[in-house]
């Protein structure tokens, strides 16, 4: 981050992997927002403590608001890149939207411990708001998507995700706070599998038992990582720092895909890329084997921004 006085973030935002994750997305009762104030912030103090309770375990957590709810939350004032999820459809490769107001990620290598949180934090929110969606994730084999590869490898590591996912002093009110992108991706598994191995390396960009990225020339424009590795204008890397993890049950089952950025161009961009694809037309040929379910589009403000606001 780019400056002396730093705003708490929620911790949650910059965490590293973990084994467990649950997913509450809420929707607000009306009039109720003097009382949800401070209770949002509540909650979100209580997720930090916890993280120092359970060090052990590598509890973590962040409570986002829904960017369509945000000004009855907080009229004053609004993150600058604030937007709604950019739903977009090209033939049948979807990315439809889905918002929520509230979005209380939870993580911990143990899973009681989730659900006995999750749990409270439903309880603290009571009568304010509505429980509309629920979802449980998991690691899976050593941190692989369920199609088998290994996902997360080219996230930002370090002190580089602070840069990556936290506002900084280009949008001052709102430094230390995150621009959050969920799509709940349901994966078409027995297509997938029917794949053989080689073809499922091309279409992602790497190889799949070694996770070995593609030499440039060899990676075809229709990859995963070909379609999502993007440069700005000045030639710089367009990053997103991804909290993905796999989630479901045999019936329904795939990537609880989520971008953590200081901005939200970056996920925008990358997710144009996938689904319209580059002037050629060469799409992301992963869509063909999953189903984005949701969009949403959340922001993740500072404990200092949600402690302020409360009063
Ligand atoms: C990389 C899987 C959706 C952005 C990867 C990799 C895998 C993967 C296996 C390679 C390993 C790694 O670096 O993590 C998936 C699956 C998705 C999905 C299964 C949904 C079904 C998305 C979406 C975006 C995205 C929606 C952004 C809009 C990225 C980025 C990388 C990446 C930025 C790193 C590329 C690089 O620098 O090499 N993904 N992904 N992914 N994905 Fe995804």
């Amino acid at each position: 981050m780019d400056s002396q006085v730093m705003p708490r973030e929620q911790l949650g935002v910059c965490a590293e992997g973990n084994l467990h994750s649950v997913y509450l997305m809420f929707n607000a009762e009306d009039g109720i927002e003097s009382q949800l104030r401070p209770c949002v912030a509540n909650v979100a103090q209580y997720i930090c403590e916890l993280s120092d309770q359970y060090t052990d375990s590598a509890f973590n957590g962040f409570v986002a608001i829904g960017a369509n709810y945000w000004d009855s939350l907080y009229p004053a004032k609004r993150p600058a890149q604030l937007r709604p999820f950019p739903a977009m459809n090209a033939d049948n490769r979807d990315a439809p939207a889905h918002e929520y107001d509230l979005f209380v990620h939870l993580r911990c290598d143990r899973f009681d411990i989730l659900h006995l949180v999750a749990n409270e934090v439903c309880q603290m929110f009571e009568g304010l708001v509505e429980l509309v969606d629920e979802e449980r994730g998991f690691q899976f084999m050593d941190n692989r998507d369920l199609t088998g590869f290994v996902d997360g490898t080219e996230n930002p590591k370090g002190r580089h995700r602070q840069d990556v996912a936290l506002v900084g002093d280009e949008d001052i009110s709102f430094k230390a706070g995150s621009y959050v992108h969920v799509q709940k991706f349901a994966h078409n598994l027995s297509k997938w599998n029917r794949l053989p191995q080689k073809k499922q390396e091309d279409i992602i960009g790497r190889t799949k038992i070694d996770n070995i990225e593609y030499a440039s020339d060899d990676k075809p424009l229709t990859s995963h990582i070909k379609r999502v590795n993007l440069k700005d204008e000045n030639g710089n890397s367009m990053e997103i720092l991804r909290q993905s993890m796999p989630y479901g049950s045999v019936k329904e089952q795939g990537l609880m895909f989520i971008s953590n950025c200081r901005n939200s161009v970056n996920f925008e961009k990358m997710l144009h890329s996938m689904i319209h694809g580059d002037a050629d037309g060469h799409h992301d040929h992963l869509m063909h084997f999953t189903q984005a379910l949701t969009g949403s589009s959340f922001f993740a403000p500072s404990l200092d921004f949600m402690n302020d606001a409360a009063n």
